[in-house]
């Protein structure tokens, strides 16, 4: 480092230092807020808060202080919410105010071009892209991703019947491949190095979103600063070329086949024909397709590894599972689970909602949302722009909320909401900001698992049990733990063989 930079950045610090002093005084005098997380000066709790899998050291604080606590990362002042009484007060009746995002200059500024919609403040922009997503992914929307959905997850028993042993890969083939097909009229097979890469560049993406981790998004005053002072800008531009070479591979290819006439009708085609991506910057519009694959693939893929680690840890509920299944579809492998079903088969969508509640590592502490204007709350009163979250894993595993919350155990949703999916568990988030895809992503679990669970067994390995507080969201492309997979019966084989080997013959 120059003696220049060094000298700016020096400065830079003791210009935040003396914000910050002057920002804990006024607080102290206007606001009041929940019990405080001991920290150290200026980086307050950055430095407990572990990088990854956070879920267990937010619920022992909830253990801790209660219904509400609060940190600081950096200059941001986090408020967790630990029950679903006060989510349910806060980020879902008042959800107007509690909606937007904080500033988060490195990750979505440098790394997404400010263009990740997750990311957005709830503004004019975010609601035009919201609208669009809505479109594509909403429950009406149903009978366009059926068939691929279908198709895809017959493909996935292939693949387990085939090479048992990469089931996690074969999960993430499938949940790209399903929104592969609705946005870009393509599929993809296992091993996709162009799959690979974008799981890649999206855990970089959610590596870095974690508190703590990048200095300007703690103290998003040091974004001041004159570019060439910025000595994390040059790593985040890098992730940003990356990231957009991804999406822009996938959308090149698209256009090159409408070129050639050789192009399936998609969402893409239909998209890039409208009158909103006339208005957007190319960086805006590849977000869009970036944000679908992205969104769409690893969420899918991380349920449905979860639900697998439930069959190998808690089998009883399995063989209550297969006594439904067996009864609709017959008990020696007459034929698969089918859309069809679905109102026979209600134990497979309580199945699916405990899989979203169990360990909900997809956000375990909940995704931050800040707040608009002053507010007060059972005698807190929370300042503009303090960033909210749901402590998703104390919720989830708190006795006072869910019986034996550790166990995974689909009766607890056997009662008459089956097919409310969003109803008893906060895995899709709270408010206003709730996932848009979240049919999307149910639909792809349930018709996965109902054919999965029909066909074959999960079964711990001896001398490796599955850790299932620990199970890695972010895996690098390696299994997040060993499950033994076998098909149920050569019956059961038998069936795979005949009903779902063309299914990894078809290509577009
Ligand atoms: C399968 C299970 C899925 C889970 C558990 C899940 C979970 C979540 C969560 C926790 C959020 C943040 C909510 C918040 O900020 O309060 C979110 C947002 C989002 N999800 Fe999902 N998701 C799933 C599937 C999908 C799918 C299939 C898509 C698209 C194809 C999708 C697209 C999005 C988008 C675009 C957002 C940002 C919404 C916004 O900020 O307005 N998700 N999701």
């Amino acid at each position: 480092m120059s003696p220049e930079v060094a000298l700016a950045s020096v400065s830079g610090l003791a210009l935040v230092l003396g914000l910050w002093l002057l920002r804990e005084y006024q607080y102290g005098k206007k606001y009041r807020l929940p019990p405080q997380v001991p920290g150290v000066p200026l980086f307050g709790n950055s430095f407990q808060i572990p990088a990854l899998q956070q879920g267990p050291w937010a619920k022992d604080l909830a253990a801790k202080y209660g219904e509400m606590f609060t940190c600081k990362f950096g200059a941001n002042t986090w408020v967790f919410l630990n029950s679903s009484r006060v989510v349910n007060d806060l980020l879902e009746r008042r959800a107007a105010i509690y909606a937007s995002r904080p500033p988060f200059p490195m990750t979505q500024g440098i790394m997404s071009g400010e263009s990740r919609i997750v990311l957005m403040p709830y503004n004019e922009r975010w609601r035009m892209l919201r609208k669009i997503m809505h479109q594509i992914l909403s429950s009406r929307q149903q009978d366009i991703f059926k068939p691929f959905q279908d198709l895809e997850s017959k493909n996935l028993c292939w693949d387990y019947l085939q090479t048992p042993d990469r089931w996690w890969s074969a999960n993430a083939r499938y949940a790209n491949s399903v929104i592969m097909s609705v946005v870009f009229g393509r599929r993809s097979m296992l091993d996709d190095p162009d799959v690979i890469e974008l799981f890649e560049t999206l855990e970089l993406f959610l590596e870095n979103q974690q508190p703590g981790v990048n200095i300007v998004d703690a103290f998003p005053i040091l974004d001041k600063l004159p570019k060439v002072l910025q000595w994390w800008r040059p790593r985040g531009q890098r992730i940003f070329e990356q990231t957009v070479n991804v999406y822009k591979r996938e959308l090149d290819r698209m256009e090159e086949k409408m070129a050639n006439g050789t192009q399936r009708e998609c969402f893409g085609t239909d998209f890039i024909k409208t009158e909103e991506v006339k208005n957007m910057t190319e960086v805006q519009k590849l977000f869009v397709f970036g944000t679908l694959m992205e969104a769409g693939s690893d969420t899918s893929r991380v349920t449905l590894g979860q639900i697998i680690a439930g069959a190998a840890t808690y089998p009883d509920w399995v063989s209550r599972a297969r006594a439904q299944l067996d009864e609709v579809c017959g008990n020696n492998a007459e034929r698969l689970p089918q859309w069809e079903d679905r109102e026979k088969l209600n134990y497979i969508s309580a199945v699916v909602k405990e899989g979203f509640r169990w360990r909900p590592n997809i956000a375990e502490i909940g995704a931050p949302t800040m707040l608009t204007r002053d507010d007060e709350y059972e005698g807190y009163r929370f300042p503009a722009g303090t960033v909210f979250t749901w402590n998703a894993w104390a919720i989830a595993l708190n006795p006072g909320e869910y019986e034996e919350p550790e166990r995974f155990w689909p009766e607890r949703f056997l009662n008459g909401q089956e097919e409310n999916a969003l109803k008893g568990h906060w895995a899709f988030g709270p408010g206003r900001r709730v996932c848009v895809g979240w049919k999307v992503g149910e639909m792809n679990v349930w018709i996965a698992i109902a054919r999965l669970l029909y066909c074959f067994d999960f079964e711990e390995i001896p001398g490796k049990p599955i850790d299932t507080m620990s199970i890695p969201q972010l895996t690098k492309h390696t299994a997040p733990f060993d499950v033994k997979v076998t098909p149920r019966s050569v019956k059961h084989e038998e069936l795979i063989r005949r009903d779902c080997a063309y299914a990894a013959e078809v290509r577009y």
